[in-house]
């Protein structure tokens, strides 16, 4: 398995195997690879000449110093999972330095508002650090198709209107989330839960399954209200938000129009774990 640290290594080779007759699937992560990212790189690897995938923990998204110090970091048995998939697969792990160059900091985007809800609101600069190694990605593994998994929903509607604005050459193709066998998303930060936080924490997406439910016959901010009650009983959980949105531009729902996408999308913290999952209520 090719294993490349540096974007200089990277790009050589991919210059050395590829030409405009071969596609290249692209597979973002930030390691710690759960089944989530191995459906992606399988579904790269079908539908591709070349699948690359990236593990780099980036500093500049994550606005809290204990979340990125704490973030598993377990890259030889990424590369074990990885070859077990396909020793074909094409791994970038490069170092803050080779990315950023001495300048660990953002770009600023605009990306029409989307940035300015949910995650985008309680992580200040999140979204500019995702945008900002996204593009860096895509400018030195130049993919023609790139896998996101819909859990994280907004950063995947985020890269779309990245690639849609800056004209780039690339198609964004999002997969569904896959769940533990208790419901609970499948997340990097997962590792960090106990056996029994993860048992408990199936209660996140219980709770999603519930107001699916009740999308059909309550409104909004009634939903809204149980699902806030129903987390101030549960003490080890702190709910920190939970919304009803437009699918496409993530703007809080007002009223129901008929032919609308909507989503609700939540993040809760498990001591001091923060979990996100989402569900489409259509
Ligand atoms: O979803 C992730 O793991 C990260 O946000 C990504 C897309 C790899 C960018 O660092």
């Amino acid at each position: 398995m090719l294993i490349f640290s540096t974007q200089a290594d990277l790009k050589a080779h991919l210059k050395s195997v590829s030409s405009s007759k071969i596609t290249i699937g692209f597979v973002p992560t930030m390691g710690a690879l759960h089944k989530g990212h191995l459906s992606l790189m399988t579904e790269s690897l079908k539908e591709n000449d070349l699948t690359v995938v990236s593990i780099f923990v980036n500093p500049t998204q994550f606005n809290n110093k204990e979340d990125l110090e704490k973030y598993p970091r377990t890259l030889e048995s990424d590369v074990e999972k990885m070859k077990t998939l396909d020793d074909a697969i094409i791994v970038f792990a490069p170092s803050v330095d080779d990315i950023y160059e001495g300048k660990t900091i953002s770009q600023s985007f605009d990306f029409d508002g989307l940035e300015n809800q949910m995650e985008g609101k309680h992580r200040p600069g999140h979204f500019d650090g995702v945008g900002t190694i996204v593009k860096r990605l895509f400018e030195i593994v130049t993919p023609t198709n790139a896998y996101f998994g819909e859990k994280d929903f907004q950063q995947l509607q985020i890269v779309k209107k990245m690639v849609e604005k800056a004209k780039l050459p690339v198609n964004v193709i999002g997969r569904p989330i896959f769940r533990e066998k208790n419901g609970l998303a499948m997340s990097s930060r997962n590792e960090r839960l106990t056996a029994e936080e993860k048992e408990k924490a199936a209660i996140i997406n219980k709770t999603l399954l519930e107001a699916k439910e009740q999308f059909g016959t309550k409104n909004a901010n009634e939903i809204i209200e149980w699902v806030e009650k129903t987390f101030k009983k549960e003490t080890d959980f702190k709910l920190e938000y939970f919304e009803i949105a437009d699918e496409s531009t993530l703007l809080p729902i007002e009223t129901k129009v008929d032919g609308k996408k909507y989503r609700a999308f939540i993040a809760v913290f498990v001591n001091e774990i923060r979990l996100i999952d989402t569900i489409s209520l259509n």
